[in-house]
């Protein structure tokens, strides 16, 4: 019987190469195999597991896995990896259950498999593309040698508000930056086949809005016009789908009061019936079960609700696996809505190839060849150092010299433990270099580099405890705060510069690790404003994994890196970027407020009927009395080591009509002492439109290198699709009317020309 299944999908795959047979051919396999299953079978392959001892990401975990798959009842697991685990557990299913099914083996591999990237949220911060691409690419290829084939990536989540955890792991704020790093993703982790050996099925996730969470606190409820939501969040989950993704993740969140995971005009209506998605949709961790406490029913009755809402694959939850057949008895759900979410799961198992040989990502001679190589981490330490953002330089403090003495201060100077960031369970900090290192390996025999540790991350043992639950983040010294100050004095006293490692630690931010402060903790305050009073240079090296309100530090520091948690190279990327050998070039993309009371704050807010002009408070306008509107850092924003001047903006016409393209170039010139990159940045606003618009949406960015001296023209290119948005019944248009671009280094570009567009 299993010969047949594995000799039938050879030479559907074989027919496959000939174009325009492969949906044919797909579904002629996946008919005839759905043809043999029993109605429990069918379940069992919408039933997704994670047994326990593997990687936890989350507070469940199954039971009685072996015999669950023996009995055909599972259709993927995740948590478990290495060649050999994954063989035996996909023999049991091969082997062992009545028709042989392979099941999916899926992991988070969030920024990097073993060879760990920076964060998601730095990563965009070097607005590369094909950079972005690269590591998903190189995730990819480590975890498939190590025999996971399906990712829960990439998160694309739009998020605003900095008190939410999860920020680190997206893109940031922006639709339209959002957007391309998606696609870059999705196609990093796919490539171009689905069923090579070192290619894995993308999940684009959390459909939808997961970001904007009421007031940063994970998994709360949202609520936000369709216009917005058109507009602002849904498109990098589109921008996933048409560049092919695999699977989509519905979020936890309620979308229009009814939750994701069981939301039909979510999952359906949006999804596949507006925008083809036909892959398959898996839930979030226990999201259906969830829906219970969200008060939609109870278990039968919201699994059925999942079901019929166009969720196929249920997360650990077994709702799915308990209630579907009691539900079908009972008329509640029909057989056709069971086999509609079977195939689809069939049909992802066949793209990857697995009937084919369902062993094909087991290959035990691929980890050492492919995981954690020194290509791998050269490419993790060039990533980080291209996510860096350059917040201030006064008095060209860096790049530093490699002469006399380097005080090394900070709670994060020297903790492998923190370097990864939230979100890499499948990486091990030991592995990763600390800024110590990091420093020393560069600076060469003419610096003497003192190192202490100065504070601790937190005081608070309390905090430390909810912070340290995958392992210790927080180390609270045994020497009191004031013995760790006073070392820290002592070398700075003896130095040449200070260099500060300060910010959060790796689980103060993603799942499940929301702030309603977003300072530095009190114990690292204290350690910048004693280090500002030695009155020597102080660089800042600022790591988080959210924009932090960092006012009084922009104040005390001579300089100021922000470098996320920058992934298994931390230090050495540090190094590059300190000492010059990388003059950086990231900018921000979320915007970095002066407090929390100005969350959300992001720079594509729409026009209000009284707008503040200018930093002045003004009666009766839209501010606040106790801080300018202004954030600290805009979106966009990123210094580099040399200058850059913008000349000459100009556009190929006046009047754009529909059909035109309009081209739109600047004169860059590198004004500084160094060679460098530069993010160049073109914004529109629509003056003029049927409803409110925003201040300035990007609309094109190009990452452009200069010597010193050097002058380019830099060109965009816009047409009417980039002008075009969501009006008020939801239709996307381009509305006739004048326009205004701005282009520069970030979102305050002030350069400007005006045009109309005619429809
Ligand atoms: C819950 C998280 O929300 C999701 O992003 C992740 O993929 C799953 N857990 C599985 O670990």
């Amino acid at each position: 019987m299993k010969k047949i299944v594995y000799l039938i999908a050879a030479v559907s795959l074989m027919v496959s190469c000939q174009q325009q047979t492969v949906e044919t051919e797909q579904d002629r396999f996946v008919s005839e195999l759905m043809s043999r299953m029993t109605l429990e079978e069918k379940i069992g392959q919408l039933n997704l597991i994670t047994p326990g001892g593997g990687i936890p990401t989350g507070s469940v975990v199954s039971t009685g896995v072996e015999e669950k798959v023996k009995a055909g009842k599972v259709g993927g697991i995740f948590g478990i990896y290495g060649p050999e685990k994954v063989r035996q557990a996909q023999t049991l299913a091969v082997e062992e259950s009545r028709l042989g099914i392979p099941m999916l083996f899926g992991s988070d591999i969030i920024h990097g498999y073993k060879t760990t990237f920076p964060i998601p949220l730095g990563l965009s911060g070097s607005w590369d593309l094909e950079l972005i691409e690269e590591t998903a690419r190189m995730a990819a290829k480590e975890a498939t040698a190590d025999g996971i084939f399906w990712n829960f990536s990439p998160m694309v989540d739009i998020a605003r508000d900095p008190r939410w955890g999860r920020v680190a792991e997206g893109a940031g704020e922006d639709a339209y930056l959002g957007s391309q790093v998606a696609k870059a993703m999705v196609r990093g982790y796919q490539g171009d086949d689905l069923g090579s050996s070192t290619t894995m099925m993308a999940t684009v996730k959390h459909m939808a809005l997961y970001g904007a969470s009421e007031a940063g606190r994970d998994y709360n409820t949202v609520d936000m016009s369709r216009q917005r939501m058109f507009n602002d969040y849904l498109p990098p989950y589109k921008a996933a789908v048409d560049a092919g993704v695999g699977c989509v993740m519905s979020s936890f969140n309620d979308v229009d009061g009814i939750p994701a995971t069981g939301n039909k005009w979510l999952l359906t209506d949006l999804l596949r019936s507006q925008w083809g998605f036909d892959g398959f949709v898996v839930s979030d961790y226990t999201s259906v079960n969830e829906m219970i406490a969200h008060g939609l029913g109870d278990l039968q009755a919201v699994s059925a609700l999942s079901l019929k809402a166009g969720l196929d694959m249920d997360m650990v939850g077994e709702g799915f696996l308990t209630t579907l057949e009691k539900s079908l008895e009972e008329g509640k759900i029909s057989e056709e809505d069971i086999n509609t979410a079977c195939r689809r799961v069939l049909e992802a198992k066949y793209k990857l190839g697995l009937f084919e040989d369902p062993y094909r990502y087991n290959d035990i001679t691929r980890p050492v060849k492919d995981i954690l190589t020194e290509e791998n981490r050269a490419l993790a330490r060039k990533a980080a150092a291209h996510s860096f953002v350059l917040l201030k330089n006064e008095k060209e403090v860096l790049p530093l010299e490699k002469t006399g003495t380097i005080a090394l201060v900070g709670p994060l100077a020297n903790s492998k433990n923190n370097m990864l960031g939230t979100w890499a369970p499948t990486g091990n900090p030991q592995l990763s270099i600390a800024v110590l290192e990091g420093i020393k390996n560069a600076a060469g025999k003419g610096v003497r580099i003192l190192h202490a540790k100065g504070a601790n991350i937190s005081d608070d043992p309390e905090f430390a405890k909810k912070i340290n639950v995958f392992g210790p983040r927080i180390e609270i010294d045994e020497r009191s705060p004031e013995t760790l100050l006073k070392e820290a004095l002592a070398i700075s006293a003896r130095a040449d510069v200070i260099v500060a490692v300060v910010g959060e630690a790796s689980e103060m931010s993603g799942e499940s690790s929301s702030r309603t402060n977003l300072l530095l903790p009190e114990s690292q305050k204290r350690l910048v404003r004693e280090l500002a009073k030695t009155g020597k240079p102080l660089v800042l090296v600022t790591m988080s994994g959210r924009p932090l309100a960092l006012v009084e530090e922009n104040e005390l520091a001579t300089a100021m890196l922000q470098t996320w948690h920058p992934g298994i190279e931390a230090g050495n990327a540090i190094a590059d970027v300190l000492f010059g050998a990388y003059n950086p070039s990231g900018k921000l993309t979320m915007t970095f407020p002066r407090n929390v009371g100005q969350v959300p704050i992001y720079y594509s807010h729409r026009a209000t009927g009284r707008p503040q002009e200018g930093d002045e408070f003004t009666k009766f306008k839209s501010n606040y009395l106790d801080v300018s509107n202004t954030p600290l850092f805009p979106f966009g924003y990123g210094l580099s080591y040399t200058d850059f001047e913008y000349k000459n903006l100009s556009l190929s016409v006046d009047v754009l009509t529909a059909a035109e393209v309009l081209d739109v170039s600047v004169e860059l010139t590198n004004t500084g002492d160094y060679d460098g990159e530069e993010v160049v940045q073109l914004y529109v606003r629509d003056l003029v439109a049927s409803v409110t618009r925003p201040v300035k949406e990007l609309k094109g960015f190009k990452k452009v290198w200069l010597k010193k001296g050097e002058t380019k023209t830099i060109r965009f290119k816009l047409t009417a699709d980039e002008l075009a948005f969501y009006n008020f019944n939801l239709e996307r248009v381009a509305e006739s009317g004048e326009f205004q671009v701005f282009v520069g280094a970030d979102s305050n570009a002030a350069l400007q020309q005006v045009f109309t567009f005619v429809e």
